[in-house]
């Protein structure tokens, strides 16, 4: 089957190193550029159309089908079933909704929310986590670490304990919302929380890895984007096999966008579908490198060769000045995206756009979805922020389909939620009022 015919390769096109899935490897060893799971199609055995994937839903109680990622195994099939772990992730759902499409200026009909805040640890991560801890296990890994704004420790230490794994997740002190920092607790995993944001933590986690051989889950590790592939898939599942027009999603790290565009590039390829959908990336206008080096600074994929200088500069100017980024999207508050160079691919796979939204953009479009939705966290919001952007700049039609990947769920941080009713920050506040212990008085407040 296909298994062996997976590996990892440089996606630097003057390298192109090719290194076998057995290897744990984070950067390519010949020149430090990030690597790909490939795969020799021809000789996988993928099925001839995409809803030929549908008929797994009949065999549910085999645990490879039930999952949202690994029903879709020949896509993503680098190792053999018997390592694939999975814990149920990927039942998420995909609602057309008028009222939130209305907020954006999008006819009725024409918006999708993608809720992977449906996942078991909340988020989208688990996507990624089990198909990573898939490749943790072909390893033989029996530790495991990360640095996170919260999802993916939350992830992570889902995952470790689930299949027998230890975990330790580096945080940024005061930077991870409240519901993310106690499921790292809950589920086991060791926390050290390092004076510093998470670009901090990200260099700090990488170097720990390699000096103590730990397995690295961020989304540096090629397997966990092949995971995180299947959200496409299942868009496409959820619009009964059709394609939408956009995609819009948030860029922190910039793991999804690079998956999406690979998902979208490998079907076509496959001639599983017959054009590609466009992609919108958000970022927070507090945390918006990738707006800015695409947008202001011209950076783009140019067939492999990017702009390492203007990059370099960039990150120089970022330390000369000290900066850290703020958003109360904490999810996304990254800086230096180590996932920038595959977004870039993925943006000119998917003829992309890059927009930067205000925290209270972001606040009022989580209130909507929240009102007329099932919720989301701070940085999923930013999609529906975006898309009105898009919407009022004319790049995005109204009767377009356009799908918005709402990536984390409303419980992760209520501190903002709460915030924003009770402080009245923003259209959409929905404060508690104070009642005496009166059943008059009660009743006269009732509206
Ligand atoms: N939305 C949520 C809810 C996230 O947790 C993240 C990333 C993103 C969007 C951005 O996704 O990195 O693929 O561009 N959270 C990471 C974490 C960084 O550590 O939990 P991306």
């Amino acid at each position: 089957m296909g298994i062996d015919a997976a590996y990892q390769k440089c996606i630097n096109p003057d390298c192109g190193a090719r290194f076998d899935c057995g290897q744990v490897l984070f950067k390519c060893p010949s020149c430090g550029e990030l690597l790909d799971a490939q795969y020799d199609w021809d000789r996988v055995e993928v099925p001839g159309k995409l809803s030929d994937f549908g008929r797994r839903w009949a065999d549910r109680d085999n645990r490879l089908d039930f999952s949202g990622v690994w029903r879709f195994r020949e896509l993503l099939d680098f190792c053999d079933d018997k390592y694939k772990v999975t814990i149920g992730e990927g039942q998420t759902i995909l609602q057309q909704n008028d009222a939130v499409a209305k907020y954006a200026d999008m006819k009725p009909g024409c918006l999708y929310l993608q809720y992977e805040g449906l996942n078991p640890s909340g988020s989208f991560k688990d996507n990624g986590m089990a198909a990573a801890f898939s490749h943790a296990k072909l390893v033989g890994a029996t530790s495991s670490a990360c640095a996170s704004t919260g999802n993916t420790s939350a992830s992570v230490a889902l995952y470790a304990h689930s299949c027998g794994l230890k975990a330790t997740v580096f945080i940024g002190s005061g930077r991870v919302a409240f519901g993310k920092l106690s499921q790292g607790m809950d589920y086991g995993a060791q926390t050290i929380q390092i004076v510093g944001d998470f670009d901090d933590c990200m260099r700090q986690v990488q170097d720990v890895c390699t000096k103590l051989g730990l397995y690295l889950l961020n989304s540096l590790n090629p397997f966990r984007l092949e995971g995180q592939k299947t959200i496409m898939y299942r868009i496409i599942e959820g619009l009964g096999w059709e394609l939408p027009d956009w995609i819009v999603v948030p860029g922190g790290n910039l793991g999804n966008s690079s998956a999406f565009g690979k998902a979208f590039y490998e079907l076509k390829q496959l001639g599983l579908i017959k054009r590609i959908p466009r992609m919108a990336i958000i970022n927070a206008t507090g945390a918006d490198t990738l707006a800015d080096l695409v947008n202001n600074k011209k950076l783009a994929w140019n067939a492999g060769r990017v702009g390492q200088a203007i990059i370099d500069d960039y990150y120089a100017d970022l330390t000369a000045r000290n900066f850290s980024p703020h958003t109360c999207a904490s999810a996304i508050e990254i800086s230096r995206p180590v996932n920038l160079k595959k977004c870039l691919r993925a943006i000119d796979i998917c003829n992309g756009v890059v927009r930067a939204v205000t925290d209270e953009e972001i606040l009022d479009a989580k209130a909507v979805i929240g009102k007329y939705g099932l919720g989301c966290e701070p940085a999923s919001a930013a999609t529906i922020a975006g898309l009105r952007h898009l919407r009022a700049e004319g790049v995005i039609s109204a009767d377009e389909r356009v799908a918005c990947v709402l990536t984390g769920h409303p419980l992760k941080d209520p501190n903002i939620t709460v915030n924003y009713h009770k402080e009245k920050l923003g259209k959409f506040s929905n404060p508690p009022i104070e009642a005496p212990n009166d059943l008059d008085e009660i009743i006269k407040l009732i509206r």
